[in-house]
């Protein structure tokens, strides 16, 4: 008796609760989903499998929409032709102040006197020009001692089994690393602390964490703070590493010594968590589409005969991996672009209709879709065909329409606007550098001959690349004669 008068009470509230959140939508707004759910809305469902969702939500109502999640309201648009009258107001639209909710949930860290202008262009230099060669054959040397210590253990003939992902990760961070923090010792004690924290991270943006995931996700944070944390670690004495110059630029700006600690994990996790996912997924594709494989290392070997003199990665243009390396961040890489309406906005879709955004809302891009998975845009856009992005005459092909208009964005692993990434120079050479170096050096090949890719892990949509849910178990040797770089 208790219990149901308990429950009626219970569900009047919610009624209550309802009806006083409901917002309907006003003529010139997008269509509005708010679900079932009073205040979560569309939460659980967008926090399982975002880009299952948004397809459904597209599929019902066009390329915009807005939808409640957790309380917000998210408005989703989903045509790129339209894209930059987002981008490019910086008016009534502000990126600053949910990334500094998200920095402070995620990473406990504060930097109210940097200003946001001052940083990037800190970070711009550090990734460009001299600074970006020497990060790169830094990257190089250490990719290279990493891949060949590894396999000391085993003679030249004999096959090691591994996982890919757990391969690619473990390699190109560590070697990521040792480039930028120039730390000597603890690279696989920091590694191993970064999964678990890496593994628990879009959780920890969504605030979804179980208590016992809260605790290890706690401890696991402290824990990086205190291995990046500058004091009692010695630096090689000549060091002049990215880090030190971080560290320096901190200082400056007046950050204690704890918050600099806290800053330092945000960056190892910027520059450390999208590259070996990458390569992963790469190298995945090359393994189980044997043409795209053949292409690859028949480019390889051309540049390498005509050029056996120079280094053929730095000197020469190799568009059958560049296209590979396109298409492969089309099927994988899938950032969700953010921005605060801060004053009422009307957006200008392409096609000329107009819509009315609301102060407190939110916009969302989420190029995953559409462009990168738009049946509109790319033919069977599910599909790995390695020579997507390759004319005729091996040229890069750029040309891509949507409703008969010539596309500015075709793919956008990198982001797009005031916070594109500033290291994909620095990424896109350390991934080739990584596939050749794999590709020349070791033979490779899967355990089982009729193994497939693993499919992504479905919550990880919006956080930059996306991981594997599972893994691909590969063997590999050291060839007999190793080729030079
Ligand atoms: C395949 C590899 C990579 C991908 C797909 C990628 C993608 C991205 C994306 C989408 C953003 C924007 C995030 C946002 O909107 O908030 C970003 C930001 C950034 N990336 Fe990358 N990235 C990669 C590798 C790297 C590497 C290797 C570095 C440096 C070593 C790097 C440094 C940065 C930095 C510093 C930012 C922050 C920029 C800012 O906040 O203004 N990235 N990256
Ligand atoms: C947005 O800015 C870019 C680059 O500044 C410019 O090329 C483009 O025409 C602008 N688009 C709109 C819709 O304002
Ligand atoms: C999928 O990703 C989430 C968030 O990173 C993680 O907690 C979970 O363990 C992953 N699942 C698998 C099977 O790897």
């Amino acid at each position: 008796m208790l219990w149901t008068i308990l429950l009626l009470l219970f569900n009047g509230l919610l009624i209550l609760v309802y009806v006083y959140s409901s917002r309907t939508r006003q003529k010139n707004e997008p269509p509005l989903d708010k679900g079932v759910i009073p205040w979560l809305g569309h939460a659980l469902e967008f926090g399982k499998d975002a880009a299952k969702f948004l397809a459904r939500m597209k599929d019902k109502h066009g390329d915009i929409f807005t939808v409640r999640v957790a309380g917000h309201y998210v408005t989703v648009l989903l045509d790129p032709n339209s894209f930059d009258e987002v981008l490019n107001d910086t008016f009534c639209l502000d990126f600053a102040r949910s990334k500094k909710q998200l920095l402070q949930r995620i990473f406990c860290l504060q930097l109210p006197s940097i200003k946001p202008t001052a940083e990037r262009k800190w970070m711009e230099q550090h990734f460009q020009g001299l600074s970006l060669s020497k990060l790169s054959s830094s990257m190089k040397a250490h990719l290279q001692k990493l891949l060949l210590s590894d396999q000391t253990d085993c003679q030249p003939s004999k096959w090691t089994q591994n996982g890919l992902f757990s391969l690619c990760y473990s390699l190109l961070f560590r070697a990521g690393y040792l480039t930028l923090f120039e730390r000597i010792d603890d690279a696989p004690a920091v590694y191993k602390e970064f999964r678990k924290f890496d593994d628990l991270l879009p959780k920890l943006a969504r605030c979804s964490l179980k208590r016992g995931e809260r605790k290890t996700a706690a401890l696991s944070r402290e824990r990086l703070w205190e291995l990046l944390s500058p004091k009692g670690v010695s630096f090689r004495l000549d060091s002049n590493s990215w880090q030190q110059s971080y560290h320096h630029f901190l200082q400056e700006e007046g950050i204690d010594a704890e918050m600099q600690n806290r800053a330092f994990l945000l960056q190892l996790w910027t520059t450390q968590c999208n590259t070996g996912p990458a390569a992963f997924w790469l190298l995945g594709f090359l393994l189980t589409n044997p043409e795209a494989m053949e292409a690859v290392k028949s480019e390889i070997r051309d540049l390498t005969l005509q050029h056996p003199l120079i280094h053929p990665l730095e000197a020469h243009s190799t568009p059958v991996f560049d296209s590979v390396l396109s298409e492969t961040l089309r099927l994988t890489a899938a950032v969700m672009i953010s921005r605060e309406v801060v004053q009422d906005k009307c957006l200008r879709m392409a096609n000329g209709q107009e819509y009315h955004l609301r102060q407190g809302d939110r916009v969302c891009l989420f190029p995953f879709l559409s462009p990168q998975n738009d049946a509109e845009i790319h033919l069977q856009p599910q599909i790995f065909k390695y020579d997507r992005f390759l004319n005729e005459d091996m040229t890069v092909k750029d040309t891509f329409y949507k409703e008969g208009k010539r596309l500015k964005y075709i793919t956008m692993p990198w982001g797009a606007g005031t916070n594109v990434c500033v290291g994909k120079e620095f990424a896109v050479t350390t991934i080739k550098q990584f596939v050749f170096l794999f590709l020349t050096h070791l033979d490779l090949e899967l355990c089982n001959p009729e193994d497939k890719l693993p499919p992504v892990n479905t919550s990880r949509y919006g956080f930059g690349m996306l991981q594997p849910d599972g893994d691909l178990q590969i063997r590999y040797r050291l060839k007999k004669t190793q080729p030079e770089m």
